[in-house]
């Protein structure tokens, strides 16, 4: 079983035959804007769900664990994302409020890792993103919260067919070398 299921996995696709490249010297300097940028391009590409990333927390023992979570804005306070208080990542945020996002866009072979402290919005914005979900059946709930994560830092990645895959880094500061 093993043996087939490695081989299995061999046949399946790499990255699309046509890339998109990526030059970061001709990019806007500012990530929330590059980021904006390649959500609209993936969105182009037909990515159904361009807004969806994987969200890591850690546990108490620094155990990691990560599930899907919808992007809701990106502005001064950082990068949101919104979740009930009381699950297993709200009460993991509550104990060591730093998270990891990473979101990938297999049709343009582009991956953005994002990584920070985390914050809790006011309450009011936290209402207003539960009152503003697709299935909202106007009913409020007071364990819905909006956070913001800080990046500390931030990488975007574009696959090359050539393997000179291109990693372009910002720090808190700005672009970071290499
Ligand atoms: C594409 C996608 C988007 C999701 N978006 C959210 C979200 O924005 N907020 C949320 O609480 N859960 C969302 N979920 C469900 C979470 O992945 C997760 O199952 C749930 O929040 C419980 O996680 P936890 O037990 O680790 O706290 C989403 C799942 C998928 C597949």
């Amino acid at each position: 079983m093993s043996e087939t299921f490695r081989k299995f996995l061999r046949t399946l696709p790499d990255f699309p035959s046509d890339l998109p490249g990526f030059n970061p010297a001709k990019s806007p300097q500012d990530p929330a804007l590059l980021f904006k940028q390649w959500l609209d391009d993936a969105l182009a590409a037909g990515e159904s769900q361009p807004h969806a990333c994987s969200f890591a927390t850690v546990d108490g023992s620094g155990r990691p664990s990560s599930r899907m979570l919808i992007l809701k804005n990106i502005d001064d306070d950082g990068w949101h994302v919104a979740t009930a208080r009381t699950s297993r990542k709200g009460r993991e945020l509550s104990a060591n409020p730093h998270a990891a996002l990473n979101f990938y866009w297999p049709s343009l072979g582009r991956q953005v890792r994002v990584a920070g402290s985390v914050v809790e919005l006011s309450a009011e914005a936290s209402a207003r993103d539960w009152a503003e979900r697709p299935r909202s059946d106007g009913s409020s709930n007071s364990d819905w919260q909006l956070y913001a994560i800080r990046p500390a830092e931030i990488e975007f990645w574009q696959a090359s067919n050539d393997g000179a895959h291109v990693r372009h880094r910002f720090g808190p500061d700005g672009v970071l070398p290499g």
